[in-house]
């Protein structure tokens, strides 16, 4: 094994070690999951070469090798958000009561900002900078109608090598002058753009119309081109938000069955076509979305901010409909997917459901990159996967530190970290094996075993 012994970052590392290899669901029982108390893992070209029990790993390596020691504290696949706009970095506790007058008054002001390269490139840095620093290491992100805020994300994206998948928004109407482009427009452009990322580096492209309200028929019949044409890009759009936005649809297309239906008839719905919220649904709808293989993002703090509603996991379950778990900066109010798996629980609570700790973060992992069927590169810390992992801070505060010094098993490390946690317990970041994010761990070198 040659391992990177000249490289700035060291490629192996120490710690607790967490990685999902199916739904738990409300399980507790250790199928699910692959948990090495004293874990190692060792990093090759950017990808996990070896991983298991630390006695076992490093009796392999050579005398000599640094170690990243990380202690107590636990490594996991990082976490991906599967619902974000960068281009609301800015928009973040604004006023604005509900969806329709938060997007007007405030979220359309900001987004026509982004025809200036520059301003975009400034708001992609600080976004990229802000997801490292809350451990997500993939996201499905918006921009906004400019190409110039496309090409600043994907720039930005790229320099980092993140596996990182976005695309220009489609709205030719319901929406400012300056943020409306045309059917012709919005494929010329879409087009242009596909061709310049999707598949560059770590890099995807996601067909993006903004949401039914502000796309007209001929702009979703371009879409569905789109979508045709480039069979592995991604479909990214909003559904069934809030009561109000849904009577509009209904008006704007009186001869679809549903919202859902609206996407269905132009041929948006399919694997790795992703709808944040999906919170009004009925049950011909669900059955639609987990047949196609479509998924949902389940957005709390932005469903909770913008009192939009509950999302329902038992009858997304029910339906056999994937979903996962995502941020939606601006209209969510963290970046951090712990605060937002914290949310997701009180969601599922007033429901009379819950979120079991477990569940919760293979939702913010492998769950994730399911839903974008990545997960053979992404979400899990398996031999051959992408060396994307972090490391969470079991003693990041004080209360934190007294409660999972009082833990008695892995769900309840868990649930102290969801409830209590926040960027302040992202202790690193790590991209393809280098670290991104974080003082760099204290490190230790293989001695030859006492004889
Ligand atoms: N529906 C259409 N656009 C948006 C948006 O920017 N944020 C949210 N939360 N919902 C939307
Ligand atoms: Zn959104």
């Amino acid at each position: 094994m040659t391992l990177l012994a000249d490289a700035a970052d060291p490629a192996v590392h120490r710690g607790r070690i967490l990685s999902f290899l199916s739904d738990p669901g409300d399980a507790t029982d250790a199928a699910s999951y692959r948990y090495f108390a004293d874990g190692a893992l060792i990093v090759e070209n950017g990808r996990i070469a070896a991983l298991g029990p630390a006695d076992s790993v490093l009796a392999q390596l050579p005398i000599g090798i640094q170690v990243a020691d990380h202690g107590d504290n636990l490594l996991l696949p990082g976490f991906i958000d599967n619902h974000i706009h960068y281009t609301q970095s800015d928009v973040i506790a604004a006023g604005g009561r509900q969806l329709l007058d938060w997007l007007q008054d405030y979220t359309f002001v900001e987004e026509a900002r982004f025809g200036d390269p520059q301003h975009a490139r400034a708001v992609a840095e600080f976004f990229l900078d802000e997801l490292a620093r809350h451990g997500t290491t993939t996201a499905l992100v918006f921009c906004t109608v400019h190409p110039e805020s496309v090409d600043a994300f994907f720039g930005a994206a790229e320099r980092r090598r993140l596996r990182m998948i976005a695309g220009k928004v489609l709205m030719d109407r319901n929406a400012p002058g300056g943020l409306c482009d045309t059917p012709e427009r919005s494929d010329r452009e879409s087009r242009a753009l596909l061709e310049r990322w999707h598949g560059k580096d770590r890099l995807h492209y996601a067909i993006t119309p903004r949401f039914a309200v502000t796309s007209s028929e001929a702009q979703l019949r371009v879409a569905g081109r789109l979508a045709r044409d480039f069979p592995d890009a991604f479909i990214h759009s909003h559904l069934a938000e809030t009561h109000g936005e849904i009577d509009w649809v209904r008006r704007l297309f009186p001869t679809s069955r549903s919202y859902l239906d609206v996407y269905d008839g132009h041929g948006l719905l399919r694997e790795r076509a992703i709808y944040a919220h999906c919170i009004h649904l009925d049950a011909q709808d669900r059955a639609r979305m987990a047949e196609s293989g479509a998924a949902a993002a389940f957005c709390p703090t932005s469903n909770l901010y913008l009192g939009s509603g509950l999302f329902d996991i038992a009858a997304a379950d029910a339906a056999g409909m994937r979903f996962s778990t995502a941020t939606d900066v601006g209209g969510g109010s963290s970046f951090s997917l712990l605060r937002t798996l914290d949310e997701a629980r009180k969601v599922a609570r007033l429901q009379g459901q819950d979120l079991a700790p477990l569940r919760a973060f293979y939702l913010a992992t492998l769950g994730a990159a399911r839903c974008l069927r990545l997960e053979d590169r992404i979400g899990r810390l398996e031999v051959g996967a992408e060396a994307d992992f972090i490391v969470l801070d079991l003693k990041a505060t004080e209360l934190i530190a007294r409660r999972t010094a009082a833990a008695r098993t892995l769900s309840d490390v868990l649930r102290i970290l969801m409830t209590l946690g926040d960027d302040r317990a992202v202790k690193a970041t790590y991209i393809l094996g280098r670290q991104v994010h974080g003082e760099p761990a204290a490190t230790a070198t293989i001695t030859p075993v006492a004889s």
